[in-house]
C-alpha cells in the first residue's frame, strides 16, 4: 500500500474526489487515502488556506491527488496552486490533450500534450506598485528552469512514441527572457535527434490550434503561455471537465484537473468528475499501476458514449454521482 494525500478542495472538489475515490477504490487501488485540507475549506477550519499539517504531509508522502481549490481575490492571498507548486519545486505540469470517443467536438484527431513550465516567468509574484498609476511585474527565466523543462519535454516525447516538439515563445519580442528559453529548448533538442523540434511563437500557435490542432505532438512553453494554452486546447477536446493534469517534481507529484472550483455549479451534483478522474489515472500510470489505469480509461471511454451517463456539460441526461455508478458498472 502507498500513502496518497488526498485534497478534497472547494467548490465542486469534494463532490467529485468523493465520486473519484469511489472508482480507485472500486478497481482496489493500492493506497491508503490520508485526507487533508487546502483553500477556501482550510482557511474557515484553520485560519489558513494551506495549513502546516497539509504541506508536511505532501513533504512526508511525496504524492497527491487534488480538486481545484478557490483562491479568493484580493486580500493579499497568493494562489495556493502557484505556491504548492513552487515549494514542492514541482517543475513540470503535464496536460494530455486527447479526443475522447462519444465526446462530441469540433476536432477529431487532437493528441497533444502540453508541457508547461511551472516555477518560473510571470508567475513567481514579484509586482510592485511604482506610482499610483504604474505597476511593474517581473518575468524570470532562467537556464535551469528552461533546460529541465526542455528535458522532460523530449524525455517524455520519447517515451510515448511522439515524433514532434513545439517550443511555444514570444522570443521576437521579449529577446532576453522568450529568447533564453527558445535558444535553452534549441541546445536541448539536439540531444535527441530522432525527435523533429521547431519552435512556434505564441500568438501564431493559438490560430495553428483553432485550424489545425492534430499538426502538434507535445508542446513546450513557458508559465503563462501554457496555463492559457491548457484551456484553449481544453475547448479543442469538449471543455474544461475532460483535461487531466499532473505537476511533476524529483521530491513530489501532485495530480489535478486543468479545471477550477466551478462555484457556478458547486453543490448541485452537476460538475464532471473525468478530469479529476483521469488526473488518477495519470497518477496510476506514475506510480506503475498500468493496468488499474487502463482498466479505469476503458470503462471511462464506454461510459462517456452513453447520452444517459454523460454530464450535462458534455450534453448528457447523468449527473456527478449517476455517471460514476455507471462507470463502475462498466468497470
Ligand atoms: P473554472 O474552471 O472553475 O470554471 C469555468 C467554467 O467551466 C464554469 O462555467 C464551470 O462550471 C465549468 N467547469 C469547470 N469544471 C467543470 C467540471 N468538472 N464539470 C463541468 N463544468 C465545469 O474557472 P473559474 O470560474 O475561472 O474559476 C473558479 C475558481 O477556481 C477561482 O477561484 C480560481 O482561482 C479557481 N481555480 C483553481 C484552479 C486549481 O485549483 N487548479 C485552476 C483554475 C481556477
Amino acid at each position: 500500500m502507498r500513502n496518497l494525500v488526498v485534497l478534497p478542495g472547494d467548490g465542486i472538489g469534494p463532490e467529485i474526489m468523493k465520486q473519484v475515490l469511489r472508482i480507485l477504490q472500486a478497481v482496489d487501488s493500492p493506497f491508503n487515502y490520508i485526507e487533508k485540507d487546502a483553500g477556501l475549506t482550510a482557511l474557515e477550519k484553520h485560519g489558513s488556506l494551506l495549513p502546516d499539517d497539509t504541506l508536511q504531509a505532501i513533504t512526508q508522502h511525496g504524492l497527491a491527488l487534488k480538486a481545484p481549490l478557490t483562491t479568493p481575490v484580493g486580500g493579499g492571498f497568493k494562489s495556493i496552486n502557484v505556491t504548492l507548486r513552487q515549494k514542492f519545486d514541482l517543475y513540470a505540469n503535464v496536460r494530455p490533450v486527447v479526443n475522447l470517443p462519444g465526446v462530441f467536438t469540433r476536432y477529431e484527431k487532437v493528441n497533444l500534450t502540453i508541457i508547461r513550465e511551472n516555477t518560473e516567468d510571470l508567475y513567481t509574484g514579484e509586482e510592485r506598485q511604482v506610482d499610483a498609476d504604474t505597476a511593474e511585474s517581473i518575468k524570470r527565466i532562467t537556464r535551469k528552469g528552461s533546460e529541465r523543462i526542455a528535458r522532460y519535454a523530449f524525455e517524455y516525447a520519447r517515451t510515448h512514441g511522439k515524433k514532434s516538439v513545439a517550443a511555444v515563445h514570444k522570443a521576437n519580442i521579449m529577446k532576453l527572457t522568450d529568447g533564453l528559453f527558445l535558444k535553452t529548448c534549441a541546445d536541448v533538442a539536439k540531444e535527441y535527434p530522432e525527435i523533429q523540434f521547431r519552435d512556434v511563437i505564441i500568438d501564431n500557435c493559438c490560430m495553428q490550434l483553432v485550424i489545425r490542432p492534430e499538426q502538434f505532438e507535445v508542446i513546450v512553453t513557458e508559465n503563462l503561455y501554457g496555463d492559457i494554452l491548457s484551456d484553449l486546447c481544453a475547448g479543442l477536446v469538449g471543455g474544461l471537465g475532460v483535461v487531466p493534469g499532473a505537476n511533476i517534481g524529483v521530491q513530489a507529484a501532485i495530480f489535478e484537473p486543468v479545471h477550477g472550483s466551478a462555484p457556478d455549479i458547486a453543490g448541485q451534483n452537476k460538475a464532471n468528475p473525468t478530469a479529476l478522474l483521469q488526473s488518477a489515472v495519470m497518477m496510476l500510470h506514475h506510480v506503475g499501476e498500468h493496468e488499474r489505469a487502463d482498466r479505469i480509461m476503458r470503462a471511462l471511454i464506454k461510459t462517456l458514449s452513453d447520452t444517459q451517463a454523460r454530464t450535462a456539460d458534455l450534453g448528457g441526461k447523468g449527473n456527478t454521482e449517476t455517471f460514476t455508478n455507471a462507470l463502475i458498472a462498466n468497470l
